[in-house]
């Protein structure tokens, strides 16, 4: 049942291109973006002014990352906020506000509180859920189905590349509703979509490298990563996943933070794996990259580049390349996670954890 594996968490890896083929299953029809449920009328999917995207742990950094599409994508203001901490704040809401909760299990207590916050203020819920039927999508407004199937191992691999997934697909519908974008766009970002499950594929066709690096760098006491726009969701999700299964201090950073303290942090050896945004893609998020990456080796890094292939101007600064699949950049992190799950799957296996139930974590939080 493990498909050959030691570990659920090892096939669940393996079935990402999977989960992510299976997302966008029958969510474009006739030339349109649906939803799998929506109980709230296309006028007030378009009047929608503002998004607040709730939800917890790798479910959070997959919020992180639609904001950079959502905004892009509709130009409506979206703010990401733990489900912990927006339940327990007074957050300006009223009717015209969407909130999207991102739940793989759908019955995450913090995350369920935080819908029910919104719904008492007349927010719309949308909710992103793995689990048909759970209490979340039960009673939201809208819902769109993640199917990446059921998710064994503790920590969250393929849910995540399928929230990701999901959230680019909500982006769009909104996209669509308010005609931000015109169809044939939606059509074309669509389609682009539909070619990552086959990158993803690649990706884990060459992660042989990646295991034998993380073997190599198992005793280390710290691990730092560090990404800018949406490689900075994927650099909280790399630590997260360090820490959580090989129970390794780890922690991610937005590069542009680093002169503000980070930097303090880096001495000799110190692994940092930097996760590279596109050189085809904005120009002034690659330069100021290659920039950070220069800073931290000079003061002794031992850095990890994960970097799009023919990426040359990278390699002087990469003690160890790791190169992913082109991709556009706002779907990049379906790409750059994978070699961070595999990476912490391998330090956890190493120091000969069991990377299935890591210590002190329940597959799902229903209580507080
Ligand atoms: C980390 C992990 C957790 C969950 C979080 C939310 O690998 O699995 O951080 O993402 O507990 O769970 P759901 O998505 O079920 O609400």
């Amino acid at each position: 049942e493990k498909g050959g594996h030691d570990y659920f968490m090892l096939k669940e890896i393996e079935e990402q291109p999977q989960a992510v083929a299976d997302t966008l299953l029958g969510h474009f029809a006739n030339g349109r973006i649906v939803l799998d449920e929506q109980r709230l009328s296309d006028q007030e999917l378009r009047d929608v002014d503002k998004v607040f995207v709730v939800a917890c742990g790798t479910a959070y950094h997959s919020g992180l990352v639609a904001k950079y599409a959502i905004e892009h994508w509709t130009r409506l203001p979206v703010e990401v906020e733990l489900a912990s901490e927006f339940r327990y704040r007074d957050p300006v809401l009223d009717r015209s506000t969407l909130v999207v909760a991102i739940s793989q299990s759908g019955e995450t207590a913090d995350t369920l509180e935080a819908v029910r916050h919104a719904k008492d203020q007349k927010a719309r819920v949308l909710a992103v859920c793995n689990t048909n039927g759970a209490q979340i999508p039960r009673e939201a407004d809208a819902v769109l189905y993640t199917r990446a199937g059921p998710e064994i191992g503790v920590a969250s691999t393929k849910c995540f590349l399928a929230q990701v997934t999901a959230n680019y697909l909500v982006g769009l519908a909104l996209a669509q509703a308010r005609g931000t974008k015109y169809p044939d766009e939606v059509a074309r970002e669509y389609l682009e979509l539909e070619a990552m499950p086959q990158l993803v594929a690649r990706v884990l066709e060459t992660v042989e490298p990646v295991r034998a690096l993380a073997r190599e760098l198992a005793a280390s006491p710290a691990v730092l990563f560090l990404g800018r726009h949406v490689g900075y969701p994927v650099a909280l999700e790399g630590a997260l996943k360090l820490k959580e299964l090989a129970y390794m201090h780890a922690e991610g950073f937005a590069a542009g933070e680093l002169k503000h303290g980070p930097i303090a942090l880096i001495e000799d050896g110190l692994p940092v794996i930097v996760v590279m945004p596109s050189p085809k893609g904005r120009a002034v998020l690659h330069s100021k990259m290659l920039s950070n990456i220069r800073e931290i080796q000079a003061r002794g890094a031992r850095t990890v580049v994960i970097a799009e292939e023919g990426d040359e101007a990278v390699r002087p600064f990469a003690n160890h390349l790791i190169e992913i699949p082109a991709s556009p950049t706002l779907l990049q992190p379906l790409l750059a996670t994978v070699p961070l799950q595999v990476f912490a799957a391998e330090v956890a296996q190493t120091r000969g954890y069991d990377v299935d139930k890591p210590r002190n974590l329940a597959k799902s939080v229903t209580v507080e």
